[in-house]
């Protein structure tokens, strides 16, 4: 079995030995970018560089970025899917462009992995009429020239080969950066029979199918549109995005498509095995496996990230996966399972990845906060899946008491009575819990689009304020506090914080006072690139939960680097000078945790 640790050792030597840097992985939750609940591609960091701010670590660039899809949850259960994985990227910033991304990843897949040539599919831009984007020959050129057989190239249309993180052209908004892209594809092979097997069948097979027998394993997207009111602009340089799943990789270099015996889930699927006293070989069972596998590994890396379950926002998401999870053993063993009893497979999660992201020490707050949830959400459970079994013909108000009083997520019941063949009234859900206001809207219903670019006007302004609020903080309650979160949209910016002394009132008032005093001053806001170490010398503010490369960007707002009101550590963007923010005042204030603390200004 090819090992993860190889694979990583593999990927770093060969992008090192290019002259790429490596910029460390961000949170799985990402600070400061406006509307996005988890960092789902390895880019999302470098989308300010990608539109043309500075990078303090050069033009070429690499890492592995810890993902999590929450989109995909309902998805997992099949062989590839999972809702965290690693993406392996790599960046050029308006340095190299297509001819060397395509015969650098060659070279890694073929001279340093050491795949066979003839198992390597790849796909082009075929154009875009419609937005006046033309089809990539380039790309098809590059890849003959490399040796690929013209059979083992396809061309797709946007749907398939453009990439930004909302999608095909006509969903990008305004100010989103995207680009053709170019994948290669692992082929399984006809012995799998995969596709004769599949309801595919009577369809021309090819990389893109969904019969399973190919695997993509890379995509190179050409960075180089910026989406306008009047259509596609290039941007300021050409970049190169590239992303590669690492699960994926590794199951391809095992020549068996499913993610799950690759080595970073194995150990996981072993443990369950054992514990629940089932086998993996057992179709049923597998995909029911396979799904606590996926969310436990989420869960796991959730709550390292400082995410706690809750009914709003990440928590919520963290709550749907250990509540699955409690749901999914329920039915492979027909009675409860004991948190406790999943202890063993987070031991194997974290053992894992002991040295990238855990250490052990890890270990007692992620087993608590697995338990409290898991432990609670069994008592209930037993409940009201007595009472969702005798329900025949359920409506929206018997799924909504069922989220009410046994604390059922819609989804969940929905999946159960689907599963039985059984649909209920959406709508008669949600104006049941229209009228139980006290849960935020957010626990059921569409969540945030995700993770698109939003450097409106608005935005920058909130994010130079939230750089305000940060130091204001420390002015009025001292030097222990400690920045936990922020979160910006253009209608509001939101700041979570450790505080050991609770603000009060007059506390409040005087930090928006001082906001505004400072935005009155008219301060500049600028940006100096410098040594990490030297950063911290000089009492930059940076967010513990991150790690910053040896040379980090700090914006500073005043006249100087040394007699600046504010300095921290920041890839911006920002306004020009805090005269554009205009009056800030903070709506909201609430406790949200032990010590915890959270600020609404708009
Ligand atoms: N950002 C590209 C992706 O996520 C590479 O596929």
């Amino acid at each position: 079995m090819f090992s993860h640790k190889k694979l990583r050792d593999d990927f770093s030597k060969f992008f090192e030995e290019t002259n790429h840097k490596l910029v460390p992985a961000i949170p799985l939750v990402p600070q400061n970018d406006p509307t996005t609940l988890f960092t789902g591609s390895g880019m999302q960091q470098l989308v300010p560089y990608l539109l043309g701010e500075i990078h303090p670590l050069g033009k070429r660039l690499y890492n592995i970025q810890p993902c999590f899809r929450s989109q995909d949850i309902l998805e997992i259960g099949d062989n590839r899917h999972t809702t965290f994985f690693e993406m392996m990227g790599n960046w050029s910033l308006g340095d190299y462009f297509k001819k060397e991304q395509l015969r650098w990843f060659w070279q890694f897949l073929t001279e340093v992995l050491g795949f066979d040539k003839k198992r390597l599919y790849v796909t082009v831009f075929a154009g875009d009429q419609k937005n006046n984007l033309a089809p990539d020959e380039e790309s098809k050129k590059i890849w003959l020239d490399l040796g690929v057989e013209e059979s083992h190239i396809f061309s797709y249309g946007p749907e398939k080969n453009w990439w930004s993180r909302a999608g095909v052209p006509d969903n990008m908004p305004e100010g989103e950066p995207g680009g053709p892209d170019s994948e290669v594809f692992y082929d399984f092979g006809e012995g799998l029979k995969l596709h004769e097997n599949s309801s595919f069948k009577d369809h021309k097979c090819h990389p893109n199918c969904d019969c399973g027998r190919f695997m993509e394993i890379g995509n190179s997207v050409f960075m180089q549109f910026k989406k306008t009111s009047s259509g596609f602009q290039e941007l300021p340089s050409k970049n190169v995005d590239f992303g590669g799943g690492l699960e994926r990789i590794l199951a391809a270099l095992n020549n068996n498509p499913d993610v799950f015996l690759t080595d970073v889930y194995l150990p996981i699927i072993k443990s369950l095995e054992k514990t629940l006293f089932k086998s993996y070989e057992k179709e049923d069972d597998k995909r029911k496996m396979r799904v606590i596998a996926d969310h436990l590994k989420g869960a796991v890396f959730l709550i390292k990230t400082g995410v706690y379950p809750s009914n709003k926002e990440r928590g919520y998401y963290l709550r749907r996966l250990l509540r699955r999870i409690t749901v999914k053993t329920y039915q492979l063993k027909g009675k409860t399972v004991e948190a406790k009893d999943l202890f063993a497979a987070v031991e194997e999660i974290v053992n894992i990845y002991q040295g990238i992201y855990f250490e052990s020490k890890d270990l007692d707050e992620i087993k608590n906060v697995v338990k409290d949830e898991i432990d609670r959400f069994n008592k209930t459970l037993n409940k009201g899946l007595q009472i969702l079994s005798k329900i025949e013909k359920p409506d929206g108000k018997q799924v909504f008491d069922l989220y009410q009083s046994y604390g059922f997520p819609k989804e969940l019941t929905e999946e159960l009575l689907k599963e039985k063949g059984l649909n209920f009234d959406q709508k008669q859900f949600d104006q049941e819990f229209e009228k139980h206001r006290q849960l935020s809207r957010t626990a059921s219903a569409g969540m945030f689009k995700g993770g698109l670019a939003d450097h409106s006007e608005k935005t920058l302004r909130y994010h130079t304020a939230t750089h305000l609020l940060h130091q204001a903080l420390f002015d009025v309650l001292g030097e222990n506090v400690r920045q936990e979160g922020s979160h910006i949209t253009g209608e509001r910016l939101r700041f979570d914080f450790f505080s050991s002394i609770k603000p009060g009132d007059s506390d409040i008032q005087r930090i928006e006072a001082i906001i505004n005093e400072k935005i009155n001053q008219g301060l500049n806001v600028n940006f100096v690139l410098m040594p990490k170490n030297e950063a911290y010398k000089i009492g930059a503010k940076s967010f513990f939960r991150e790690k910053y490369p040896d040379t980090v960007k700090v914006y500073y707002i005043g006249e100087s680097i040394d007699n600046a009101y504010s300095k921290e550590f920041c890839g911006g963007p920002h306004v020009k000078n805090t005269k554009e923010i205009g009056k800030i005042k903070i709506y909201k204030f609430e406790k949200i945790g032990a010590n915890i603390y959270r600020i609404y200004a708009k």
